[in-house]
Formats: structure tokens, sequence, C-alpha cells
């Protein structure tokens, strides 16, 4: 099916509950090409597995992507454009199997083991301070501030620098999957990967000088070794640890406390035990994926339930659609904190699956077994939060809450 806005993707509803607009994709076209979003989309489970697995989709779209904005915009776009197509996220084999295979080494179960104990002391200094407050925003106080320390740590960065770094990962989501593409916003996240490339360039150039036990020393020695080339793809890695490592995991965190604080306290009490905590953020990841869609390039022209995809055309995989597809999920309009059979897509599939996947899990794990032990009858004071305004990135922009109750 094609046509002209149909399913209404740039609407403020959409993007407030997108569900309804999935299910109905799902059933009347699920591959359908949207002029809204100059796209092709794939809603159902069993597509989107397919076409992680097709070869004739590519990761490498930066530049394609950036051919579809308008001509007077494309200069823009280019610091942002060259930053990305250096992303292994945005790769190909083999340049992509050669720095996975480095990224696997980083992100590796001792890296975790070793990071928990410090993850718990930075959620639980967080949870304290805004105990303290009768009333709270838990976006602003925990949901945001909890991951960008964590990536701050494990990048070896300064507590003084996390603000900054987080107004240009903001700048940069916002490109990324705002409905309409401005000049501003463009200029905004261009602006950001550039002070973000610069920012790098000097904390590499400190560990060149005196390398430390942190992941930017890691990648130093890595470039060093010849497994990342040049300085390029060796910035490129840090700002897409940097973005990818928190951006994710705040609205995993949010949609979290969003969901569970609706629940009977003794529900939360229940999720105490640690198992049945890491079940219900699996469900979570399910439910409300923090990453709602990915996109992918058609290499040569094939066919899928009678639509022609043809080469140089964008795809996007809703992985939030597939998350909530009847035909694979039972129940999958209900949150079942106990589910157990839950193969979702919230972290991708295939070669490009997640790679900080446990850490994003841990981090939001611990962060809500702290947070319901201190605070177990804290009350949000909305019922139905205001989403960020983002097709990509799905998660409250705030959650304002009474902690004494
Ligand atoms: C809990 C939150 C997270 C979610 C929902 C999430 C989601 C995803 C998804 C959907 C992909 C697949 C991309 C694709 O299909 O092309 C991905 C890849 C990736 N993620 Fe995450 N992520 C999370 C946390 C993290 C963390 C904590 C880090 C790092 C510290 C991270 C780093 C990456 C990287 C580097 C890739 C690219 C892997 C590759 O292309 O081989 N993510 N993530």
């Amino acid at each position: 099916m094609q046509d002209s806005g149909a399913f209404d993707l740039l609407s403020s509803s959409f993007l407030a509950n997108p569900y309804p607009t999935y299910a109905r994709l799902r059933s009347e076209a699920p591959v359908y090409f949207s002029q809204e979003w100059k796209s092709w989309l794939i809603t159902r489970y069993d597509d989107v597995v397919a076409c992680y697995r097709e070869p004739r989709l590519s990761a490498d779209r930066a530049k394609a992507f950036s051919d579809l904005l308008p001509p007077e915009l494309r200069p823009v776009a280019e610091p942002i454009v060259r930053n990305m197509s250096s992303w292994a996220l945005q790769m190909d084999p083999p340049t992509h199997t050669r720095l996975r295979a480095l990224l696997n080494q980083a992100f590796t179960p001792r890296l975790m083991q070793e990071l928990q104990p410090r993850i718990g002391e930075i959620a639980a200094e967080l949870i304290e301070q805004l105990a303290s407050q009768p009333e709270v925003d838990l976006v602003k106080a925990l949901a945001e501030p909890l991951p960008i320390a964590v990536i701050g740590e494990l990048l070896g960065l300064a507590p003084s620098e996390w603000p900054l770094l987080k107004s240009w990962s903001t700048a940069l989501v916002t490109f990324l999957g705002t409905p309409r593409v401005t000049v501003e916003i463009l200029q905004q996240a261009a602006h950001a990967i550039s002070s973000m490339e610069d920012f790098f360039r000097v904390e590499l150039q400190k560990r060149r000088a005196a390398p430390r036990q942190d992941l930017l020393s890691n990648l130093l020695q890595a470039s060093e070794r010849g497994t990342i080339l040049g300085e390029q793809e060796l910035l490129s890695t840090c700002c897409m640890v940097l973005f990818g490592g928190h951006e994710t995991t705040t609205n995993l965190i949010g949609n979290a406390i969003r969901h569970l604080y609706a629940q009977p306290v003794e529900v939360r009490q229940s999720l105490q035990e640690s198992a049945k905590m890491s079940v219900a953020v699996e469900e979570i990841m399910r439910f409300e994926s923090p990453v709602q869609r990915m996109g992918r390039l058609v290499t040569e022209d094939f066919a899928l339930h009678g639509q022609t995809l043809c080469k140089g055309q964008r795809v996007f995989l809703m992985l939030g659609s597939a998350n909530r597809d009847s035909a694979h999920f039972a129940d999958a309009d209900q949150l079942v904190l106990d589910r157990r059979e839950n193969r979702h897509l919230g972290f991708g599939f295939g070669s490009h699956y997640c790679v900080g996947a446990a850490l994003g899990r841990m981090e939001t794990a611990l962060c809500l077994s702290r947070l319901f032990a201190r605070i177990p009858s804290l009350k949000l004071i909305e019922k139905e939060p205001q989403w960020v305004p983002n097709a990509t990135v799905r998660g409250p922009a705030s959650l304002l809450a009474t902690t004494h109750v």
C-alpha cells in the first residue's frame, strides 16, 4: 500500500500513542511506503526479523539518508554524515565485523561485574537526593543523570563534563527522531557532533600522554594496533558509545518507572527478587520499547508481500510494532510482568544486536530495585505523561512524582 498520510505518521497523537497505528499497519499494510517519512515501514515481527537477515538491506545509510533531505539542508548535515558513517551501527561487513569484535572485547561480562557496585552507588546517591524533595521530576532527577554518569565513568570522563555531553546528545537524538527536520534542528545536531568530536580529540590526547583504565584508553590502544583505522573511526566510535549508551537507557528507566509505579505496591515488592526484576525489565523492553525503529537502506530491488522495495529507498524496521505483534506474543497489548517467552526485538536482532544490552538491563534493574526499596510509596502525579516528541526513541519527557505520601 502506498499513499500520502493515511496513517498520519507526523501527528502528535501518533507520537503520543503509536500502537493503534502500528496495529492497523500490521493488519492492513504490513509493508507500507510512507510519503511522510519518505520510507518503507515494516511492522510485523516475522518481517522485521526477515529484514534483519536480508542481504539487500544495508546498515550503511548515513549518506543516503542525508540525500533525502531538501538540497539546501544537505551541506548543514555534512558533519553528522561524516561522523555517523563511521559508527559500527551504520556499517556492513567487513568493516562492521572488525569494529564489532573490538566493541565485544570492551563490553565483557567481567566489565559488567566490575561496574555493578559503582552503578548501585550512583543510583543510591541520586535516589537519596530526590527522596528529600516532596515533589520531583524522576526523568530529570534519575532517568537522565544515572545513564550519563555510567557512560561517563565507563569512558573515563569527569563529572563536570556530563551535563554538556548530555546536551549534545539531546541535540542528536532530536535530529534522529524528529517528525519534521528543520534547519534549526539540523544546525544544532551538526554543532553538537562537531563539539563532541572536539571534546573527544582533547580527551584522547590526554590518554595518549597518560593512558588510564578506561574505555577511551582501550580504544586508543586499538587504534595504535590498527584495529581502528584512523582518527575519524576513533572519534565516531566514542560519539556512538556515548550516544547509544545513555539516550536509550534513560528511556528504558523512564518507561519502567512509569509502568511499575502504576502497579500496586506489592508488585514492586515482589520484583525485589532479582530474577523477577530481570523478567519484568524484559517485558518493559517489549511493551514500551525505548528504540521504536531502526533504519536500513535498500541496495538492490526486492519484493516483500507484493511490494517492491527499490534500490536507494529507506526502510524502517519498526521494533516497537514488532514487539506488539499478537501473531508472535500472547496478549501482546498487555503488560505481563512475569512473561516467560519473550524474544522481543527491543535490542535489535542479528549482527547489530545491541552491544550494551547487558549494561542497559543491569542499570535499569539496579536503579528500580534501589528506588522501590527507598521510596516504595512514591506517587506519580500525571496519569499519562508527555512523551518525548520523537519517532525513534520512546520515553516520558517528564515524570512528576510526590515522594512524601
Ligand atoms: C537499555 C537500553 C538500550 C536499548 C533499548 C538499545 C537498543 C539498541 C538497538 C535496537 C540496537 C540495534 C541497532 C540495529 O538494529 O541496527 C543497538 C545497538 C547498539 N547499542 Fe544499544 N541499546 C541500549 C543500551 C546500550 C548501551 C548501554 C550501550 C553502550 C554503552 C549501547 C551501545 C550500542 C551499540 C554500540 C550498538 C551498535 C552495535 C552494532 O551495530 O553492532 N546500547 N542498541
